[in-house]
């Protein structure tokens, strides 16, 4: 195993750490074994990817960090500014599907926590209507789900994420659906996002280019139930651009990750 000095952990204090698990497995009812035990601590203001086999407990992984799920054993942190707080709380989640209410307006999808939150609908719509124009669609906040393209429906998507100020962002596979010159845009406002906002972002992908191109620690997962194969940090002139995705350093990267995921792929190519 390849370990970066971040995940070996120890020198990194707890409050510095935005999340962490410790010995952390699921076993589901139907006896699935689905994860771990996985230990990862991910720094406050880190970008990070989780790469892995299809199966091999990414979902699983997020969806304990965010409360959705309890995990069968070991121990999960997650840190706002102001200390630890339960799973789930201060926490964003985008999924693969933007899952928007089609019935209603792209600033309606993004009001919606605020909404379940109990935030008075004035200052809920101001807000929604900033995190549309942080991701470029100050344009069409009236706009409805069917008048919007795939990308800009997982803009919509992250909005609704952002909307509640969270310290963490989950993203399961976000832009796997969309077509490469629309990923490759998301990417680059992604990142303008992240250096932006300073969130730490928790990123799920099978794409060993996407996760090299945004990450700052690309964790390579084994196949179920997933462990950490790989730790591998990306260091680079930042802020990353076209000319990093077309770099011998990016090439070299992509060439070690991938080397890190082929055990988990019993020797097919993935590249
Ligand atoms: N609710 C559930 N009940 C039973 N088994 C589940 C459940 N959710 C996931 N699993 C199983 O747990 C394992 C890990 O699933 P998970 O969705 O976390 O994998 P993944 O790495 O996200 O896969 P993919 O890359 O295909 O999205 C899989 O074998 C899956 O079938
Ligand atoms: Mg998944």
């Amino acid at each position: 195993m390849i370990e970066s000095k971040i995940s070996t952990g120890v020198e990194a204090s707890l409050t510095a750490l935005a999340a962490s698990l410790r010995g952390v497995t699921k076993a589901y009812d139907n006896g699935v074994m689905a994860l771990g035990p996985l230990d990862l601590a991910v720094r406050k203001g880190e970008f990070i990817s989780l790469l892995g086999p299809s199966g091999c407990g990414k979902s699983t992984a997020l969806r304990i960090i965010a409360g959705l799920t309890a995990p069968s054993s070991g121990t999960v942190r997650v840190s706002r500014h102001e200390g630890e707080v339960q799973p789930g709380h201060g926490i964003g989640f985008v999924f693969q599907e933007p899952t928007l209410m089609p019935w209603t307006s792209a600033r309606e999808n993004v009001r919606l926590p605020l909404k379940l939150a109990g935030v008075p609908k004035a200052e809920a719509r101001a807000r929604a209507d900033e995190a549309l124009a942080s991701v470029g669609l100050a344009d069409f906040a009236d706009a409805f789900p069917r008048e919007l393209s795939g990308g800009m429906k997982m803009r919509v998507s992250l909005a609704r994420a952002l909307v509640t100020d969270p310290d963490i962002l989950l993203m399961d596979e976000p832009f796997a659906a969309l077509d490469e010159i629309t990923r490759f845009r998301l990417n680059n406002d992604l990142l303008a996002l992240w250096r932006g906002l300073g969130k730490t972002i928790i990123f799920v992908t099978h794409s060993v280019f996407e996760s090299v191109y945004l990450s700052q620690r690309v964790v390579v997962m084994t196949a179920r139930p997933g462990r950490i194969q790989a730790d591998v940090r990306i260091e680079t002139v930042e802020p990353r651009g076209e000319e990093f995705r077309t770099s011998v350093a990016y090439a070299d990267y992509c060439r070690r990750v991938s080397a890190a995921l082929a055990p988990s792929y019993s020797g097919q190519s993935v590249l």
